[in-house]
């Protein structure tokens, strides 16, 4: 019988976004052991029914739980956590479950301007613990809010290109176009200073966004300070892996294409092709459910 502290730590998100926030875990908590679940069989999530997401978030829990006896569950992706982190929760009480929600606060304390922009998708932006946290943040600044159907997929799409630094892509193309439709970045009066990443594959598309926006609006993504709370819940609940054994690398898994989750490794987290497997039983959802 294993010490439940050795047991790996279940990541997951719709597919290859939530690969940033496992960045951001591995570099935080080194010690750790990690399993990675990329649902891309079945992304983009930000257009589905909150119905469909729930479904998915929660067999890719049990998926994690049955086979690889995770400790801890990180939602790596703001549409999940927005539709079912409750529900995970309470299917799960006595394991720590982590989700993510776009950088608000933070946003708030950094901005001059007052004007703050929020990219993240449908689901996210249309969810009530969306709403909530806006409530919560109301007065303290404007808030642009602009959700971007298709680029999440066209971010899963583009990781086998070889070249998706052009303007002439899919993912740049619409980042262009929906961050001119929230209005001027700037540093000057009534213009948006800072831009929340409200969605995880959003982070692979900082170049195409800095590009943008400017050079000096700060891009806020969560990947480091989920990675510090999910440390602070280990400690809490005496679940923090002692031993260096499990400095191993983590293992990747997708129900899509493997060769897609084994260039996004490779590309942004410079891990060799061996760590990617495929989710043996995790399985695409049908058509017709939604
Ligand atoms: N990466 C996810 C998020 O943070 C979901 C993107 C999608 O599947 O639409 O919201």
């Amino acid at each position: 019988m294993h010490d439940l502290a050795d047991q790996p730590i279940g990541v997951f998100d719709s597919g290859i976004g939530g690969l940033s926030v496992l960045k951001a875990l591995m570099a935080e908590l080194p010690h750790e052991r990690f399993v990675y679940v990329a649902d891309s069989a079945n992304a983009p999530y930000g257009e589905r029914a909150d119905a469909f997401v729930s479904r998915r978030t929660l067999a890719i829990a049990d998926y994690l739980t049955q086979r690889h006896h995770i400790k801890a569950l990180v939602v790596a992706c703001n549409t999940a956590t927005a539709a079912a982190i409750h529900e995970a929760r309470q299917l799960y009480p006595r394991m720590p479950v982590i989700g993510i929600e776009p950088a608000l606060k933070p946003a708030v304390a950094l901005t001059r301007t007052g004007r703050v922009g929020v990219i993240a998708t449908t689901g996210t932006l249309a969810s009530a613990k969306f709403a909530a946290l806006l409530d919560s943040m109301h007065g303290q600044a404007d808030f642009v809010i602009q959700p971007c159907p298709g680029l999440a997929h066209a971010i899963e799409q583009s990781v086998e290109l070889p070249n998706e630094s052009g303007t002439s892509g899919p993912v740049y193309q619409l980042c262009q176009s929906n961050l001119q439709a929230m209005g001027p970045f700037g540093h000057g009066p009534g213009q948006i200073d800072t831009l929340v990443l409200g969605c995880t594959h959003y982070v692979f598309a900082t170049s195409a966004l800095r590009e943008l926006a400017g050079p000096d609006i700060p891009l806020l993504s969560t990947g480091e300070p989920v990675a510090r709370h999910t440390g602070r819940l280990l400690d809490s609940q005496g679940l923090r892996s002692e031993t260096r054994l499990h400095a191993t690398l983590p293992l990747l898994l997708t129900n899509g294409a493997l060769s897609a989750l084994q260039s996004a490794a490779d590309r942004w987290l410079g891990l060799p092709a061996q760590h990617c497997q495929i989710a043996d039983g995790l399985a695409q959802e049908t058509a017709h459910k939604r």
